[in-house]
């Protein structure tokens, strides 16, 4: 798969660009397969949701895992990437966000590329994160939330944190992925963004993809309903927007510092 003129335009314009079914249900019941192998690890990426049992996300699964080595690679996501980007790039975060049936926690609105920039000294939002639809995603599940165009905003966050959970929080890298979030957005820049801009909440079946600007403000609602929403993100990184990481950087399986540009499996397919 190759973007066209229009898709790249969209994305320019909205931030965001859906494309349903890339990958096919052979090649996601095989992501599937590995998935639920990982779950049941302790392993230092693994973040538990508030009820400390319900598994919220997984992280750096593509340095340990053949299919998810492969699924960085593959053509219609790396391309794509490197075409909306115009440069070569390396993964700089791999995760799966669980957001598990009837316990599944939200994500507050937020934009990425305040953590890159505050947590890693990324240099620019010259990145971009792919979002592989693992189980369908409907509006009962907790889709993400997306205000298209907000990405034009530039930053627009500091200043307004507003959870009292987040106050006295030490430097701790397990606060950027639970529900009270390091760096959120105010009710009001939501509610003066939304009105401007609307929110879109992309859906469809296990297999579509997303892709997404860091500076996209985003966000996603508890899921009540009886159906998983696993979905796997892909933070690309452009070769020449290396972050400085002043101070103590984060841990490698968080940010991987393997800046080798990635080259397409296009031989190799998933299953
Ligand atoms: C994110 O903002 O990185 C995740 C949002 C979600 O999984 O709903
Ligand atoms: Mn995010």
């Amino acid at each position: 798969m190759k973007l066209n003129t229009d898709q790249i335009e969209y994305y320019r314009e909205h931030g965001l660009l859906f494309i349903p079914e890339i990958f096919s249900i052979k090649e996601v019941e095989a992501m599937h397969t590995v998935v639920e192998d990982l779950i049941v690890k302790d392993t230092p990426g693994r973040i538990l949701e508030k009820d400390k049992k319900t598994v919220r996300a997984l992280h750096g699964c593509h340095t340990n895992t053949e299919i998810f080595d492969s699924l960085v690679r593959h053509p219609s996501l790396l391309l794509s990437a490197c075409e909306i980007l115009n440069s070569d790039v390396y993964v700089y975060q791999f995760k799966i966000n669980f957001k598990a049936a009837f316990g599944g926690d939200l994500w507050p609105w937020h934009q990425d590329f305040v953590f890159w920039d505050k947590e890693d000294g990324m240099p620019s939002p010259k990145a971009l994160s792919v979002t592989v639809f693992l189980d369908e995603c409907n509006e009962f599940n907790g889709p993400m939330y997306f205000i298209p165009g907000s990405h034009k905003e530039s930053l627009i966050h500091l200043g307004q944190i507003e959870s009292s959970e987040v106050k006295d929080q030490k430097k701790d890298w397990k606060s950027n992925f639970r529900a009270a979030l390091k760096y959120s957005l105010g009710k009001e820049t939501i509610a003066k963004l939304a009105i401007e801009k609307g929110i879109v909440a992309p859906k469809g079946p296990s297999g579509s993809v997303l892709f997404f600007h860091p500076n996209l403000v985003h966000a996603s609602a508890p899921n009540i309903s009886p159906y998983d929403r696993r979905l796997l993100i892909i933070s690309y990184n452009s070769i020449n927007n290396i972050p400085s990481f002043k101070g103590q950087p984060r841990p490698e399986f968080l940010v991987s510092r393997d800046y080798t540009p990635l080259q397409p499996l296009f031989n190799k397919i998933l299953v």
